[in-house]
């Protein structure tokens, strides 16, 4: 027996970054957004192995260091049971993109795994389980669009009023988490700015629930921008390319590479697409919508 579970993508709309924090992590407001880039993690039973497929997977650890084997073996550990899991993960998110490809496939683990062994485990025990595996994890089960707190895994779902239409520019290599987080810190010491606590943006929570997308481009923040661009300098004239050709918002996707260009709708993200991929400024440029939901089972 085997199962399928197919899980998204995230792009951050608002990433606030607090003060570092004394266990090294920061606090976070989050704000997440699942967009239809996704991965499949197919988990048949088995002795604990990891696979993966796909174009672009240079990187991805196969065997027991993928997150998606970690997962696995907690989520066994918790239930008393034996870690069979044969994994076989098949790639669409960028990898080390700053699109939680790695914590997605995660989840996606956690949820084929609990369908095998345990199918009437509540989400809610997901979620707490992937809060260890990383900040990233619980929010790839819930998907949506949802505001995280604490190290960003504290989660409340958004209301949004319809699909927003978006264009990413993948990079040449992918960035460190931990690297971005650690620029960050240092930029805001060289240049003495004090980390201030992060709030919601009112702006940008009225544009999601009113499905207006022109303000909500002009409401997108991202606290590790300057350090991602600080690391790859290359990203700005992605970034300036995609406000060029007319993108209502642009922004570095996380802890990047990726970024991120909004669309009024679909037509223009085609053209938005097409006038990127013709500049020579991403190695890879994709569309995908939002928000959709969160790992599901096939
Ligand atoms: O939680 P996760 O393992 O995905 O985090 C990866 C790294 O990102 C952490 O080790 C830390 O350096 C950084 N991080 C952080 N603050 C957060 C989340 C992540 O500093 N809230």
């Amino acid at each position: 027996m085997s199962v399928t579970v197919r899980v998204p993508a995230k792009v951050n709309l608002q990433l606030g970054v607090g003060p570092l924090r004394d266990d090294g992590y920061h606090d976070l407001v989050n704000v997440f957004h699942a967009v239809s880039l996704f991965d499949e993690v197919t988990v048949a039973e088995g002795p604990l192995a990891v696979t993966v497929e796909g174009a672009s997977i240079e990187g991805v650890p196969a065997g027991p260091d993928n997150l998606a084997a970690r997962a696995a073996r907690l989520l066994a550990e918790h239930l008393g049971v034996p870690p069979e899991a044969s994994i076989h993960i098949r790639k669409e998110i960028p990898v080390a993109g700053g699109m939680a490809g790695g914590s997605a496939d995660a989840a996606a683990a956690l949820l084929a795994c609990a369908e095998l062994w345990n199918p009437k485990l509540p989400r809610q025990t997901l979620m707490d389980l992937g809060a260890e595996l990383g900040s990233d994890v619980p929010f790839a089960l819930l998907g949506g669009t949802a505001v995280g707190v604490g190290r960003g895994e504290v989660l409340t779902p958004l209301p949004t009023k319809g699909e927003f239409a978006w264009v990413f520019a993948l990079a040449d290599g992918g960035l460190s988490t931990p690297a971005v987080y650690a620029e960050c810190d240092r930029l805001r010491a060289a240049f003495e700015q004090e980390a201030v606590w992060p709030h919601e943006s009112p702006a940008l929570l009225a544009a999601l629930a009113g499905g207006d997308a022109k303000a909500l481009g002009a409401a997108l923040s991202n606290d590790l921008q300057p350090a991602a661009l600080s690391l790859m300098p290359a990203l700005h004239r992605t970034i300036t390319a995609g406000r060029d050709f007319g993108a209502l918002g642009a922004l570095v996707s996380g802890s990047g590479p990726t970024c991120a260009f909004l669309a009024a709708d679909a037509e223009h993200a085609a053209d938005l697409a097409a006038a990127l991929g013709g500049a020579g400024v991403a190695r890879a440029v994709v569309r995908a919508g939002g928000p959709v939901p969160g790992a599901t089972v096939l």
